[in-house]
């Protein structure tokens, strides 16, 4: 299938990782322009957010166990969130023409191939949805991974693949008049949380460092617990649900903020409390969040109106990747860090 774009010198300028390794491992240089296969589309990409996942990335997943790393062919691309224009289309795709404005995170579980830092990128279509009205490309790029995160925890999983590390299939819970505590709330994951949460009707208990009120409550938190002076597992109490986007070995300090019935999502693996979860009453789940186009499109529709929005942390030029990736590793993250490409 050949390329239709206007660019014919076959390449492109992309971000690569040669070698694993600190943000200095991201080069920004010139790299073979995508191809176009069956059910794809092929977008020029005018912002890319960044997600944990592309530090893993880049780090060569050395927080995973050896066993578990997968090897990845180099150089390779990172990245899976972005927001563009359709440039060209495969022959069997009928949802999206040329000239589309589309976001979308790209081929998400997989390991070094969706390759958003990039001035294009070719992937399926099923992956995109079409751009919300009235949000720009930054806006639309930094909501994928995140939005879809909290979507698949709290509101509707949307796939059936088993995570490997629980037994039970990841089941969203009730949340209209629930008490429902979010940690991690400024970040990603945590600003979309408490948002959807709040439009499901849950009372809403947000967690974040100080600095961060103002943010949240206007975001609709009910209360606000700043974790730099109150551990929140002291104070917080009788919940529902907790949504802990920090997740990690520590998360089973959530359990006895819980009542008997009450669930504990860590969004990052690490909980080994299960003993304490049963005797408590408690369900735990986490799931792997993955790519869902429309999932994506009804997320659209609630920014699109205005219902949730997504705060923009900070921009920087995909050729400036490794400052965006030396930001995020500083932390306090207030929503989301988009790369722009130049046009
Ligand atoms: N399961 C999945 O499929 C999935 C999907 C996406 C992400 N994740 C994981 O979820 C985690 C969060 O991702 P993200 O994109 O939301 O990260 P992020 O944007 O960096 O947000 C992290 C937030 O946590 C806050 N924080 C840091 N230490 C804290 C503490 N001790 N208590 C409360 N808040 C604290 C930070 O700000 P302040 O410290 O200033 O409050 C920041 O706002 C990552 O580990 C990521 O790998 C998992």
């Amino acid at each position: 299938m050949e390329n239709n774009v206007s660019n014919n010198t076959g390449t492109m300028k992309a971000v690569r990782i040669h070698e694993f390794g600190g943000p200095a491992a991201l080069r920004y240089e010139d790299a073979p322009l995508p191809v176009l296969k069956t059910g794809e589309l092929l977008v020029r990409v005018h912002a890319v957010g960044i997600n944990p996942p592309d530090w893993y990335l880049r780090e060569g997943y050395k927080s995973l166990p050896p066993e578990w790393r997968p090897s990845i062919p180099m150089p390779v691309i990172p990245g899976t969130d972005l927001s563009g224009i359709v440039e060209a289309v495969a022959p069997d795709v009928t949802d999206f023409s040329i000239g589309d404005e589309v976001f979308s995170m790209v081929r998400f579980p997989s390991f070094g191939d969706s390759a958003a830092y990039a001035e294009y990128v070719a992937a399926p279509a099923q992956d995109f949805a079409h751009k919300p009205a009235g949000i720009d490309h930054i806006q639309a790029a930094a909501a994928p991974m995140a939005a879809l995160t909290a979507w698949q925890f709290l509101i509707e999983l949307g796939h059936d693949v088993q995570n490997p590390l629980q037994a039970e299939r990841h089941h969203p819970v009730p949340l209209n008049g629930k008490r429902i505590l979010v940690n991690g709330a400024a970040g990603g994951v945590g600003h979309f949380a408490v948002q959807l949460a709040r439009w499901k009707g849950a009372h809403v208990i947000a967690v974040a460092s100080g600095k961060h009120e103002a943010f949240l409550r206007a975001l609709g938190a009910d209360e606000f617990i700043d974790y730099t002076k109150q551990a929140p597992e002291d104070v917080a109490r009788d919940l529902d649900l907790v949504i802990d986007t920090l997740g990690g070995p520590t998360t089973g300090r959530f359990l006895r903020t819980l009542k008997r019935g009450g669930a504990l999502f860590p969004v990052f693996l690490g909980f080994s409390d299960g003993e304490e979860a049963a005797k408590r009453g408690i369900t735990v789940s986490m799931t792997q969040v993955r790519s869902n186009g429309p999932q994506l499109a009804t997320i659209g529709q609630l920014l699109a109106d205005g219902t949730i929005r997504v705060a923009i942390d900070s921009t920087f030029p995909l050729a400036d990747a490794q400052k965006a990736h030396e930001r995020a590793a500083h932390g306090h993250i207030q929503g989301k860090i988009v790369l722009t490409v130049d046009k």
